[in-house]
C-alpha cells in the first residue's frame, strides 16, 4: 500500500471561507440529500461532481438557501463564521450576492432581459451598499465589462441582454457574481449552454477572475476534464451522498470508490468496448426516493455483497477508519477500488 496521504483539509491555507457539515435535504416522502460534509478554504477551486440526478445542484441550492418550497434542509452550512442556516430570508438575502454568489447554467434566466447590463452590475453593487453612489458604481461596472472581456466596455454598458451573444451574456453573469468581490462563488454547470469554443474561454475566465477577486469556487459539472483543468480538489456525489473526496490528482489518478472509478473510465475515451461503445457505468440513476438502503450506489455496483446493505463509514484514502465524516478527503466504500503499488 502507497504511503497515507494527507488530508486535503491540512493543506497550507488562508482561511475557511465554508463548512457544509451533515447537510440533508428532505421532500415530505423522501430524502435527497444524506449527510453532505465538506469544506472550502479562501484558496480553493473545489469541484463536485456526478451523474445527472446525484444531488449536485441541490447542494448548491441547500447552501445559498434557495430551495424549492418542497424541500426543507437540516445540518449546518456556515459561510465566513455565519451560520447561514440559523437566518431568516431577509438576513440570508444580504449575503447572497454579496458574500456568496452563483452563476447558473443558462445566462438568460439570470440577467433582467429590460435593464441595461452596465445598470444591472451596479445594482448588484447599490443593493448590497458596496459602492457608495450610483456614479461609483457605474464606473465600476465598465471596468468589471473589461475586466470580464466585453468589447467596448462603454459602449457594452448600454447594451440589454438580448444583444449580446450568449457567451457575452454569461460573462456578464459573471461580472455581476463577483461585482461584490464574494468569498465564495458558486457556479452550476456555467458552460453548458454555450458553444464549445466559447467554453474554453469562459472557464478561463471564471478561474482567472475567481483568482482576481480572491473568491473560493466550488465549480459544478458533469465534465471530468473540466474539473481537472479549473479545482485543486473534487467531492463525487451520487444518490445525494458525497462518496468519495480528494485533490484532483488523487482521485483521478487513483479513484478508491467504484463509483468514481465508473465515471472515470466512461469518460475515458480510450477505455472502449470491442463494439466501440464507451465503457458506461451498468444501469441509470434511479429517480429521487428509489435508492437503496446502505451504499446508495449497491444495485450498479460490481463490488457489492451482502455488507453493503449497510451504510459503509467514511474511510481515508489509505483505508483507515474515521470518527467523522470529512468530506474533504477518503471514501465511504466497503470494497474500494485497490490503490495501484
Ligand atoms: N424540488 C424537488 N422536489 C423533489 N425532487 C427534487 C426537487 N429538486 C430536485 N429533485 C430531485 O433531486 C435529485 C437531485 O437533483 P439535482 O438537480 O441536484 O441533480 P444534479 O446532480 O444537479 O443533476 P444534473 O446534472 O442533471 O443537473 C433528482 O432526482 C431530482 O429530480
Ligand atoms: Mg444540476
Amino acid at each position: 500500500m502507497s504511503a497515507p496521504t494527507p488530508p486535503a483539509d491540512t493543506r497550507c491555507s488562508k482561511r475557511r471561507v465554508l463548512t457544509v457539515e451533515n447537510l440533508c435535504v428532505d421532500t415530505a416522502n423522501f430524502r435527497l440529500l444524506d449527510g453532505v460534509t465538506f469544506s472550502i478554504d479562501g484558496d480553493e477551486r473545489v469541484g463536485l461532481i456526478g451523474e445527472s440526478g446525484s444531488g449536485k445542484s441541490v447542494t448548491s441550492l441547500a447552501i445559498i438557501g434557495l430551495l424549492a418550497e418542497n424541500l426543507s434542509a437540516s445540518g449546518r452550512v456556515v459561510l465566513n463564521d455565519v451560520d447561514l442556516m440559523a437566518l431568516r430570508e431577509k438576513q440570508l438575502a444580504a449575503h447572497r450576492g454579496k458574500d456568496v454568489a452563483m452563476v447558473f447554467q443558462e445566462p438568460m434566466t439570470a440577467l433582467n432581459p429590460s435593464m441595461k447590463i452596465g445598470r444591472q452590475i451596479a445594482e448588484t453593487m447599490l443593493i448590497h451598499d458596496t459602492q457608495p453612489s450610483k456614479k461609483t458604481a457605474m464606473r465600476e461596472a465598465v471596468k468589471l465589462l473589461e475586466q470580464v472581456g466585453l468589447p467596448d466596455p462603454e459602449q457594452s454598458a448600454e447594451k440589454y441582454p438580448h444583444q449580446l451573444s450568449g457567451g457575452q451574456r454569461q460573462r456578464v453573469v459573471i461580472a455581476i457574481a463577483l461585482a461584490n468581490d464574494p468569498s465564495l462563488l458558486i457556479c452550476d454547470e456555467p458552460t453548458t449552454a454555450l458553444d464549445v469554443t466559447v467554453q474554453a474561454q469562459v472557464l478561463d475566465l471564471i478561474r482567472e477572475e475567481a483568482d482576481l477577486h480572491d473568491s473560493a469556487l466550488l465549480f459544478i459539472t458533469h465534465d471530468l476534464a473540466v474539473v481537472a483543468m479549473m479545482c485543486h480538489r473534487v467531492l463525487v456525489m451520487y444518490g445525494g451522498c458525497v462518496v468519495e473526496a480528494g485533490t484532483v490528482h488523487e482521485v483521478f489518478e487513483s479513484p478508491r470508490h467504484p463509483y468514481t472509478a465508473g465515471l472515470l473510465a466512461s469518460s475515458d475515451l480510450d477505455e472502449v468496448d470491442e463494439e466501440g461503445n464507451l465503457q458506461a457505468i451498468p444501469g441509470s440513476v434511479p429517480p429521487a426516493g428509489r435508492f437503496p438502503d446502505g451504499c446508495v450506489f449497491r444495485n450498479r455496483c460490481p463490488n457489492a455483497t451482502d455488507e453493503c446493505t449497510v451504510v459503509p463509514p467514511w474511510t481515508t484514502r489509505d483505508g483507515q477508519p474515521v470518527d467523522a465524516v470529512s468530506g474533504n478527503s477518503g471514501y465511504a466504500c466497503y470494497h474500494p477500488i485497490e490503490m495501484p503499488r
